[in-house]
C-alpha cells in the first residue's frame, strides 16, 4: 500500500497550479446522464472519485474519450443499464448523484444505497423525499434504492429542511427534466453548486436562482451537446495556502477562483499571512509562526467543513489558543487522535475542538489517513514536524488531492510516496 514519507521543517516557496473541483466534476458527470448525447468537460481532475463515477457511467453504458486536449467526452446516448452496483457505490458515496438524472431520463433507477462513513452517519433521507415530491415512488429494499416515475418527474415545490450539497444537486439535475416547474428553497449555494447549474444552462436548462438558496426550474424536454470547463477546487487551493501558513513562505496559486475562499483567506490573513488576490491567482506570503483562529463550520458561504481538519493541524503550532467548532458532520474529528500522536494539545468536547498552539512544535509520526480531508491534515502536520512523519493509508488522499506530493514537492516539500 502507498504511504507518504514526510520530513519536516522546509519552507513552502513557488508557485503551484490549482486542479479542476472534485466536487463540481462529480455532479457534472453524472449530469451527461441527462444528455442523449455528448458531453465534452475539460479541467477534470485525476483523482480515484472521478475514476469511480466514469466507471459508474460505463457500466451502464456510456462511452468515454479523451481528446487530443486531455478533455473527456462523455457520450450517454446509449445508456442502457440503470443500476449503479454497490461495489462501485460503497467506494464513493457521491455516486448517488446519478439518482437524480437517471429518473429525469429513463423514469426508472436502482441505485445501491450507501453507507456509513468515516465522519458521519450522512443518510439520504434528504435526496429521497425530494425524488419523492417530484413524483417517483422510492423502495429501499436489499440494500438498493428502487426508483421509478411511470411518465416521468413532474415539478414541485421542494424545501429541503437542511441544507445539503448533493441533495440539492440532485434536485436540480432530476428537476432539469421534469414537467413544469420546480421551486427549490433553502437550496445549497455552494460554489460548486452554481458550477453545476452553469453546465445545465450551458445543455439548454431553465435554472434561475444561481448562487442563492431559490432555485426555479424549468423543466425542459431535452438538453443539448456543450462543452464546460470545470471550475478550480477551491478546497485544494486552501489546502495548499494553509500549509504555507504553517511552514512559512511565499506561495502563489494560479488558476483560482480567489472569491470562492473568502471565509478562509480572511482566517489565514487573521492568522498573519499576508495575502492579495488577482483575477485567477491567489498569492500567500508568511513570515511567522501562525496565530491561532477560531473557526466554526457552516454550509457556503461560511468556513467550509472540508477545510477544518487543516486548520486544526495549522491551530496546533499556532501561538494562542483556539476553538474550532464542526457544525455539518457529527464525527469529522478523527484526525484529531492521531494530531495528538504527533505532540497536538488539542481536547474534544462534543462538536468542538479546543486546540492549545504547541509552540514546541510537532514531532513526527506513524500516522494513518482516515477521510480525504483527516489526511491532508496529517499531511500539513507532517510538513512542520521535526523528523519524518508517515501517513498510512493514503488512498483517501488521491480521492481528492491530485498528484499530492509532486505538487508540494515543486514547493519546496521533502515528500516521497513509498510502496510497502
Ligand atoms: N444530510 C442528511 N440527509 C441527507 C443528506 C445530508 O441528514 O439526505 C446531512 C449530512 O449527514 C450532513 C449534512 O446534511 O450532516 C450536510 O451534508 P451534505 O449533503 O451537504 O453533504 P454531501 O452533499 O454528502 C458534499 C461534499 C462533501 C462536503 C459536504 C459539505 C461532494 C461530492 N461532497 O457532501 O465533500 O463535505 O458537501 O460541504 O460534493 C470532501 O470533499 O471531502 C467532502 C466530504
Amino acid at each position: 500500500m502507498d504511504k507518504l514519507l514526510i520530513e519536516g521543517g522546509f519552507q513552502l516557496n513557488g508557485s503551484v497550479t490549482a486542479s479542476g473541483a472534485k466536487n463540481s466534476a462529480l455532479p457534472i458527470l453524472a449530469s451527461s446522464i441527462l444528455l442523449k448525447d455528448k458531453l465534452t468537460l475539460s479541467n477534470i481532475p485525476h483523482l480515484n472519485d472521478i475514476t469511480t463515477m466514469l466507471e459508474i457511467l460505463s457500466s451502464m453504458g456510456a462511452y468515454m474519450t479523451f481528446n487530443e486536449n486531455m478533455d473527456i467526452e462523455v457520450d450517454t446516448s446509449l445508456i442502457n443499464n440503470l443500476k449503479a452496483r454497490y461495489e462501485l457505490v460503497k467506494t464513493m458515496r457521491a455516486s448517488i448523484l446519478v439518482l437524480g438524472p437517471l429518473l429525469a431520463r429513463f423514469h426508472e433507477a436502482e441505485v445501491a444505497l450507501p453507507g456509513g462513513c468515516a465522519i458521519g452517519s450522512r443518510p439520504v433521507n434528504l435526496h429521497l423525499d425530494c425524488m419523492r415530491k417530484l413524483g417517483a415512488n422510492i423502495d429501499t429494499s436489499n440494500g438498493y434504492i428502487k426508483a421509478s416515475a411511470k411518465g416521468g418527474l413532474i415539478g414541485a415545490n421542494i424545501e429541503f429542511s437542511q441544507v445539503t450539497v448533493t441533495g440539492t444537486e440532485n434536485a436540480i439535475m432530476a428537476a432539469s427534466l421534469a414537467k413544469g416547474q420546480t421551486k427549490i428553497t433553502n437550496a445549497a449555494k455552494e460554489p460548486e453548486v452554481t458550477d453545476l447549474i452553469k453546465c445545465l444552462n450551458k445543455m439548454g436548462a431553465k435554472i434561475q436562482g444561481e448562487d442563492t438558496d431559490k432555485l426555479i426550474i424549468d423543466g425542459v424536454k431535452e438538453l443539448s451537446p456543450t462543452n464546460y470547463s470545470v471550475m478550480p477546487d477551491r478546497i485544494e487551493i486552501a489546502t495548499y495556502l494553509t500549509a504555507t501558513a504553517m511552514t512559512g513562505g511565499e506561495i502563489t496559486v494560479k488558476a483560482v477562483n480567489p472569491n470562492t475562499i473568502d471565509k478562509v483567506l480572511q482566517k489565514l490573513e487573521l492568522a498573519g499571512a499576508k495575502i492579495s488576490k488577482n483575477d485567477d491567482s491567489i498569492c500567500l506570503k508568511m513570515k511567522k509562526l501562525p496565530s491561532a483562529v477560531n473557526i466554526s463550520t457552516a454550509p457556503y458561504p461560511s468556513f467550509p467543513t472540508d477545510m477544518q481538519a487543516q486548520f486544526i493541524a495549522m491551530n496546533s503550532i499556532a501561538e494562542g489558543q483556539s476553538e474550532v467548532i464542526e457544525n455539518v458532520f457529527e464525527n469529522r474529528f478523527m484526525h484529531v487522535q492521531e494530531l495528538v500522536r504527533m505532540g497536538g494539545k488539542i481536547k474534544l468536547k462534543g462538536n468542538s475542538a479546543l486546540i492549545d498552539g504547541n509552540l514546541n512544535g510537532l514531532t513526527s509520526a506513524p500516522v494513518m489517513a482516515t477521510d480525504l480531508r483527516a489526511s491532508a491534515s496529517l499531511v500539513l502536520a507532517g510538513l512542520v514536524a521535526k523528523g519524518i512523519t508517515k501517513v498510512d493509508r493514503i488512498y483517501h488522499i488521491d480521492r481528492g488531492y491530485e498528484r499530492i506530493e509532486e505538487k508540494l514537492k515543486l514547493l519546496g516539500a521533502k515528500i516521497d510516496r513509498i510502496s510497502e
